[in-house]
C-alpha cells in the first residue's frame, strides 16, 4: 500500500532525506540526472540509521565504515557492501508516495 511521505518540492535534484514508510526508515533520494528513488534507510552492515550518510548527488556513503551505494540503483559501490532494498515510489500531484509493504531491509551476513 502506497503511503504519503512528503511533498515532491521537499526534495531537490541531488538531495536526499530520511522518511518513514511502513514503520521502516527509508532513504528518499533524487540522484542527479535521475528520478526520485527510495531505499532502505538503515545500513546493511550494522542496522545503523543512514540519517547522517553523505550524499554527493550520486552516491550515498555510510559515515561509519564508508560502505556506499548508487542512489540510481541501490547497487553497492564499496567492495564489501551488499545492495540496499528498494521500495516502489509514486509521485502524484506533487506528493511522493512509497510502498514499503512486504519489502524487508537487506543485511550483510555477519
Ligand atoms: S555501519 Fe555502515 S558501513 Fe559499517
Amino acid at each position: 500500500m502506497f503511503e504519503r511521505v512528503c511533498k515532491e518540492e521537499a526534495l531537490a535534484e541531488g538531495d536526499m532525506r530520511i522518511v518513514v514508510a511502513g514503520a521502516q526508515l527509508v532513504v528518499l533520494a533524487w540522484p542527479e540526472n535521475g528520478v526520485i528513488k527510495a531505499f532502505q534507510g538503515v545500513c546493511p552492515h550494522t542496522n545503523t540509521p543512514l540519517t547522517d550518510a553523505e550524499f554527493d548527488g550520486v552516491e550515498l556513503v555510510c559515515p561509519i565504515h564508508r560502505w556506499s551505494w548508487s542512489m540510481h540503483t541501490g547497487v553497492a559501490s564499496h567492495p564489501h557492501a551488499t545492495p540496499l532494498a528498494e521500495y516502489p515510489v509514486k509521485i502524484d500531484t506533487g506528493v511522493v508516495y512509497i510502498d514499503a509493504e512486504g519489502i524487508a531491509p537487506i543485511f550483510a551476513a555477519p
